[in-house]
C-alpha cells in the first residue's frame, strides 16, 4: 500500500476544514499521498441516525484509515478551550488500535480554529496531544524557521497551526495562517517519508 498522511478533522462552520485542506496541500507538496477524513456530528437527542457516508464533503474516517496511516495531522475547532466532543468521541473508539500499537512511532501534529484571539487555541492544541501520546505517536509542532510564525497577527502557534475565525466565524485565513498550515503539512510529510524510507 502507498504510504499516506491522514489529515483528520472535525469542523462545524468550515474553518478547520479549510485548514485541513491547506495542510493536505503541504503534504502533497512534499511528494506524499494524503487522505482527508472527518468525523460525524454527535447529538444528545437523536431522532434518526446520520447516514454512514456524508451527503457532501469529506468522508468519515474509519479505524483502518487511522491504523494504516504513516503520519497524522489532527484538527478540531476550539470548544471551551478543548477539542470538540465529536473528535474526542472518535478517539474513544480507538482502543483496539491502542492495544495492538497501530500508531506507535508515527509522527503527528495538531491544528485548531477558534472564534477569538485569546479564546484557548493553545489549551486546545495541548489537550489534543494526550491521546496521541497514549498511542505512542511522535509529536511535531511548528518552528520559528518559518517567519510567518513570528510575523502573524492572528493564528499560528509553536504547538500547531491555528486560525482566528472571528465572533461570527466569517474571518478568512490570513496569509500567515495559510502559510503555517501548508508548512505544517509539508514538514509532517517530510519526516514521515524519512521514517518510512529508513
Ligand atoms: C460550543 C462551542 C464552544 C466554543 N468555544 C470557544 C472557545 O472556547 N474559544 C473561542 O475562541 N471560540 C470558541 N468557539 C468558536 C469556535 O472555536 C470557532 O467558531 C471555530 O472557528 C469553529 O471552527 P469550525 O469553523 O471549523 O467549525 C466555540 C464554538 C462553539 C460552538
Amino acid at each position: 500500500m502507498q504510504p499516506y498522511v491522514l489529515v483528520l478533522y472535525y469542523s462545524k462552520y468550515g474553518s478547520t476544514k479549510e485548514m485541513a485542506h491547506l495542510i493536505a496541500n503541504g503534504v502533497e507538496a512534499a511528494g506524499m499521498a494524503v487522505k482527508i477524513r472527518t468525523v460525524p456530528n454527535i447529538a444528545t437527542v437523536v431522532k434518526e441516525a446520520e447516514p454512514s457516508i456524508p451527503a457532501e464533503g469529506d468522508i468519515y474516517c474509519t479505524l483502518d484509515d487511522l491504523a494504516q496511516c504513516s503520519a497524522l495531522a489532527l484538527g478540531s475547532p476550539t470548544r471551551f478551550g478543548n477539542m470538540a466532543s465529536e473528535m474526542k468521541y472518535f478517539w474513544d473508539q480507538t482502543t483496539s488500535l491502542w492495544l495492538n500499537g497501530a500508531l506507535h512511532g508515527k509522527p503527528a501534529c495538531v491544528f485548531t480554529a477558534s472564534g477569538s484571539m485569546h479564546g484557548g487555541q493553545e489549551s486546545t492544541l495541548l489537550t489534543m496531544l494526550p491521546p496521541l501520546f497514549h498511542h505512542g505517536m511522535m509529536i511535531m509542532g511548528l518552528s520559528n524557521a518559518t517567519p510567518a510564525l513570528s510575523n502573524t497577527k492572528s493564528g499560528g502557534t509553536p504547538y500547531g497551526a491555528s486560525h482566528v475565525s472571528g465572533p461570527r466565524h466569517d474571518q478568512g485565513l490570513s496569509q500567515d495562517e495559510k502559510i503555517l498550515c501548508e508548512v505544517q503539512g509539508k514538514r509532517l510529510a517530510e519526516v514521515a517519508l524519512k521514517l518510512y524510507q529508513a
